[in-house]
């Protein structure tokens, strides 16, 4: 199977167990459209690929990690668009969730996408006896760190209800936060120590928001399928304003040429530094697509 196969299927398994017995229809059906179809599955495709890389010796556990993952990114785009954030009608092409159902089905929507991300975790630490209980703790305690306070997402959201932002800081628990967890739990899955995989997923986030403020700048809504120049219209700090355009792509090449050096040594070396290269020719922008820029 192939790895976007095999973390269609393990998202697909979850969202269905979340839909059974007595659900309520509507809230039902939002969560498989928050989910389905994806955006890139950036975060459970670098979790498995370091999984993979360190041996996946309990595939279980891993596609547990991939789905949890990509779980908490797609409440936090859902929780994201609604108006009192950033007031997104369009995600990935389609109305977003508060649009196409309504807000409350909105909120719903991100709140039960973020608990069912730990029970599928939670559930996979009853697998095989409870063998796999340890490392299914210690993914649940890695998510909660990068999902939540002090650091994690819901910290990167509330910088922007403060007077004063500090672009790193903001981008890191914002974006960084969920790409640091993606390197950390694909480690930690394969029952490796996940504290040398942080550097990792922390160049590939913080290069990946240079790259979205490169797109909001540069980007029409229709190539993006979300709208643009959010980032403008919100005063929102970005590394286009702080950089330029010419220098957000600079730091966009260091920050990667850096994020190789950074692979700890594994049996999938290789294959990750091949990884960590096509990121950077993708995340690389071509031509500005807007008029007048
Ligand atoms: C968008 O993330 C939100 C940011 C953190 C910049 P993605 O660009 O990974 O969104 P999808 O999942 O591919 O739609
Ligand atoms: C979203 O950041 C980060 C989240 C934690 C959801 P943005 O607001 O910059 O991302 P887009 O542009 O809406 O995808
Ligand atoms: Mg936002
Ligand atoms: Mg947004």
């Amino acid at each position: 199977m192939s790895l976007n196969a095999r973390i269609e299927a393990a998202i697909s398994q979850a969202i269905r167990a979340g839909q059974g017995g007595a659900a309520p229809p509507r809230l039902a059906q939002a969560l498989d459209y928050a989910v389905t179809p994806g955006g890139a599955r950036i975060r459970p495709t670098i979790c498995m690929s370091v999984a993979l890389a360190c041996g996946d010796d309990r595939p279980a556990l891993t596609d547990a990690a991939a789905t949890a993952l990509e779980l908490i990114h797609c409440a936090s785009l859902v929780h994201d668009d609604l108006p009192c954030f950033d007031d997104a009608d369009m995600r990935r092409g389609k109305p977003a969730v508060h649009r196409a159902f309504s807000q409350p089905l909105a909120v719903l929507t991100g709140d039960s996408l973020i608990v069912m991300a730990f029970e599928v975790l939670a559930r996979a630490a009853g697998r095989d006896a409870g063998k796999d209980a340890g490392r299914a703790v210690e993914l649940i305690r890695i998510l909660g760190a990068r999902t939540g306070m002090p650091g994690g997402i819901c910290a990167g959201q509330g910088w922007e209800s403060e007077p004063q932002i500090d672009l790193s800081a903001y981008h890191r628990a914002k974006t960084g936060a969920l790409f640091i967890a993606a390197t950390q739990m694909g480690a930690a899955a394969a029952g490796q120590d996940p504290e040398p995989w942080e550097e990792l997923g922390a160049r590939i986030g913080e290069a990946f928001q240079v790259a979205d403020d490169l797109r909001d700048a540069l980007y029409d809504a229709e190539t993006l399928g979300k709208p643009v120049g959010q980032d403008g219209l919100h005063g929102r700090p970005n590394a286009v304003a702080e950089l330029g355009v010419q220098g957000a792509i600079r730091r966009l090449k260091d920050i990667l040429g850096g994020a190789i050096a950074s692979i700890p040594s594994c049996a999938g070396e290789a294959m990750l530094a091949a990884m960590v290269r096509k990121y950077a020719e993708r995340l690389t922008p071509v031509a500005p697509v807007r008029a007048g820029e």
